[in-house]
């Protein structure tokens, strides 16, 4: 029987005001295995007056100190632990990436609750000179009512990635989850209440983003959006909340250059830049889509890669055998599969994964991984963002050649850079137009680091110190001494 999931606001657990619902599958199998309310307008403004009571009559900031925000956080990072399988598991379930993927996002997630638990109690102010007769003192404050919406392919991450640091700060939170993806956004406020967190400053609405995300966009009452999800979206919301100036910050794709020099330590090359592309499924906004190889090893490179990728095992993100999961949705399985024949126009196809064969799976949202060799650097398939398990092989001779083609691009998310040369990977990380540059390695993006986009892949930054100034606002009070 399929779990009737329900929205949290105001500390209570409740259907849409009009009883609306949708279904949510498991990619896996594409079967019904829950519902969720389907929210609009009323319920979404339901969650922004009491978020936005909350906020006023300071009830989360200034009335709850650092030390105590700070410990329900260091609380809810001990909850996360203890329930880690379940959470894992529940994951997979709802977006399909492999368990073992599934348990390091919650492992993160259980540290992020404690990297900004932390971060409570140590934002400061500053007292700048201004002479004799007076005192300035510059404090820090929260922005004030933050909607948070989010991705589904790191649901649990992407929703803890914008509320513990908000949480931290003093804002009170209202989470809209992507439709796909809505079950781990909804024991967020479980784990918290447990975790001791007052009444009335998170609240969960589910529901379609015109519906349900839109209204928080436009709403005067919300001060903050941190969104991450498509680049369109991205440019929707900074539309809708230039009426109300709202803050906004995005967190959108990319179409990551993997850069593979002749003198890279081979072996690690070939794996980094596989797990890059594919790791979780390729849904990923810094997946290293554009893998560069120098022409000296293309050939020999070319190969390795199809072989580690032919080992890949599709299957059930349950099954522990599994290396790769199904992609999120039909939706997103149409998408990528549109970009595979695409992409059989424009470059040479080199590997076709296999699709699972267990029978049970058929009608799962499977795409098998798929490396397109001699690609040119225009094709659509070079340029625009798949999110999916694609790999795009572009050969270069030289540092000037791989620079110009890498920078030749709308976003700049992310970048990642093979060679034992370490004068040729400082330049090349500077040379670089991205948020984060790896050398020597892919993907990582530990939470004490800043994390967001140079160009059309973002505006602000999450994770680490930067990540809780962006829900900070900063007031200047000036003490005249003489009076
Ligand atoms: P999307 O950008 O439409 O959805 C992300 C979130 O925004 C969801 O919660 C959605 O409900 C919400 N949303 C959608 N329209 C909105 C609106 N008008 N106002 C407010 N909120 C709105 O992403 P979608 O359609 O699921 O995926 C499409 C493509 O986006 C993917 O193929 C991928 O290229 C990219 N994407 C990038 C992600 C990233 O991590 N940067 C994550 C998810 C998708
Ligand atoms: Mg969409």
């Amino acid at each position: 029987m399929a779990e009737a999931l329900q929205n949290y606001i105001d500390g209570e657990w409740v259907e849409a005001a009009d009883g609306g619902r949708f279904d949510i599958t498991n990619p896996a199998t594409g079967e019904v295995i829950a519902s969720a309310p389907d929210s609009g307008p009323r319920d979404v403004e339901r969650a922004i007056e009491a978020a936005r009571r909350t906020f006023d009559e300071g009830r989360w900031w200034p009335r709850t100190s650092e030390r105590e925000r700070g410990r329900i956080l260091l609380r809810a990072a001990e909850i996360v632990r203890r329930e880690h399988e379940r959470l894992a598991r529940m994951e997979t379930m709802d977006c399909g990436k492999p368990l073992a993927e599934a348990r390091g996002d919650i492992a993160e997630v259980a540290f992020m609750f404690e990297y900004y638990g932390g971060w409570a109690t140590k934002v400061h102010g500053e007292i700048p000179p201004v002479g004799p007769g007076a005192l300035s003192l510059v404090v820090k404050e929260p922005v004030g009512v933050v909607a948070a919406i989010t991705p589904w392919n790191y649901p649990m991450m992407m929703a803890i990635q914008k509320l513990a640091p908000a949480l931290a700060a003093g804002c009170t939170v209202i989470l809209k989850p992507a439709e796909q993806t809505p079950f781990t956004a909804l024991e967020i406020p479980r784990i918290l209440e447990e975790a001791g967190l007052p009444r009335g400053v998170l609240h969960v609405v589910t529901g379609f983003g015109e519906s349900a995300g839109a209204p928080l966009v436009s709403s005067p009452k919300v001060d903050k959006v941190g969104f991450t999800g498509s680049r369109e979206v991205g440019r929707i919301i900074m539309r809708a909340g230039a009426d109300t100036l709202k803050r906004v910050t995005l967190e959108l794709g990319g179409k990551s250059p993997n850069i593979v020099f002749a003198d890279a330590e081979f072996e690690a090359a070939i794996e980094g830049s596989c797990v890059g592309i594919f790791g979780n499924q390729g849904e990923v906004c810094s997946a290293g889509s554009r893998v560069f190889v120098e022409r000296a090893i293309y050939d020999r490179a070319l190969e390795a890669m199809a072989e580690r990728t032919r080992a890949i095992r599709l299957g059930d993100g349950l099954d522990e055998e599994t290396t790769m999961g199904p992609l999120v949705s039909r939706e997103q399985q149409e998408r990528v599969e549109r970009y595979i024949e695409i992409g059989g126009g424009e470059a040479r196809l080199a590997v076709m994964g296999a699709r699972p064969e267990d029978p049970r799976l058929s009608g799962g949202y499977f795409v098998p991984p798929v490396i397109f060799a001699d690609v040119d650097n225009r094709a659509r398939i070079a340029r625009e963002e798949i999110f999916g398990p694609v790999m795009s092989v572009i050969p270069f001779s030289g540092l000037d050649e791989v620079l110009a083609l890498s920078n030749d691009n709308d976003y700049g998310l992310a970048a990642a850079v093979w060679t034992r040369d370490i004068t040729k990977a400082i330049t090349t990380a500077r040379a670089l137009r991205a948020g984060t540059v790896w050398i020597n390695d892919s993907q990582p993006a530990p939470t004490e680091a800043p994390w967001g986009g140079f160009k059309q892949s973002g505006i602000g930054r999450e994770l680490g110190a930067h990540g809780i100034e962006d829900f900070l606002e900063t007031k200047h009070i000036y003490v005249n001494l003489s009076r």
